[in-house]
């Protein structure tokens, strides 16, 4: 762990994630990534050896490039296997989902079949509450229940292009098929949106682009096997 942060108090635990307090400090957190892995709102849950350190490692790498790429990011820094530090943002309750390739419940309200390159990518917003088991929702819902404005609901969909503009050919060249992933975005303490959370095996679809074998958490969800094996597969080529 890094001298220049020192864990202060316990501030939440999420399915994947805990987050810390620093001592001295208003505006970051220690973001702690675990090996806990859970599917269909926590009804199935387990653990994939080593996610936590394979993801910390994932996500500071491909932070690190969109933040080069002129994404504001609330990533700063690595500092141990597990642990980050990050940016404190008040988290925007949506969750933001773009599609390249038809798959997962896409295919539950289209007619298209998994593997379906679709023309334009499709953005989904998800309203996060899992009493709720996050319903999809479009703009008029957020707008109504207040949980984003008519400009935050235009940026989040803007960053979200971008960003997939840019992992799209990211992921191309480590032989790897971006077909959907999730985004989470919060306001820092100027008001300014910026991605946070992660970008990991956890929230996105990869295939490799040959095979199309899956080497995500798919391989959790439905109990393909090689779950930690996929993990450690993507990092390899992802942390060149
Ligand atoms: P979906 O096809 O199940 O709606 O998932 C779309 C993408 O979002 C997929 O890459 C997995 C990711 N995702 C999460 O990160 N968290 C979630 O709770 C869900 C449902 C999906």
């Amino acid at each position: 762990m890094s001298e220049k942060y020192i864990k202060d108090k316990f501030l939440y635990e999420g399915k994947a994630k805990k987050l810390y307090t620093i001592k001295g400090s208003k505006d970051l957190l220690i973001q702690e990534f675990k090996d806990d892995a859970t599917a269909f709102n926590a009804l199935k849950k387990g653990t994939i050896e080593n996610k936590g350190i394979i993801n910390n490692e994932i996500t500071a790498y491909i932070f690190n490039f969109l933040k080069k790429n002129g994404i504001k990011t609330h990533f700063v820094e690595k500092i141990s296997d597990s642990e980050m530090v990050v940016k404190r943002l008040k988290i925007i309750l949506i969750e933001v989902v773009v599609r390249n390739i038809a798959a997962g419940s896409l295919l539950k309200k289209t007619n298209f079949t998994e593997g379906k390159v679709l023309k334009d990518p499709i953005v989904e917003f998800y309203y996060k509450d899992d009493a709720l088991g996050d319903p999809l929702i479009n703009d008029s819902h957020a707008l109504a229940m207040g949980i984003a404005t008519e400009s935050d609901m235009k940026t989040l969909k803007k960053m979200a292009e971008a960003i997939n503009s840019l992992l799209k050919p990211f992921f191309k060249k480590r032989h790897l098929k971006l077909v959907d992933f999730k985004l989470e975005f919060g306001k820092d303490s100027k008001g300014k949106i910026m991605l946070g959370d992660e970008i990991t095996p956890d929230t996105c679809r990869l295939w490799d682009d040959k095979t199309n074998e899956k080497l995500d958490k798919d391989r959790f969800r439905f109990d393909l096997g090689k779950v930690n094996e996929s993990y450690v597969e993507v990092k390899k080529r992802i942390c060149i």
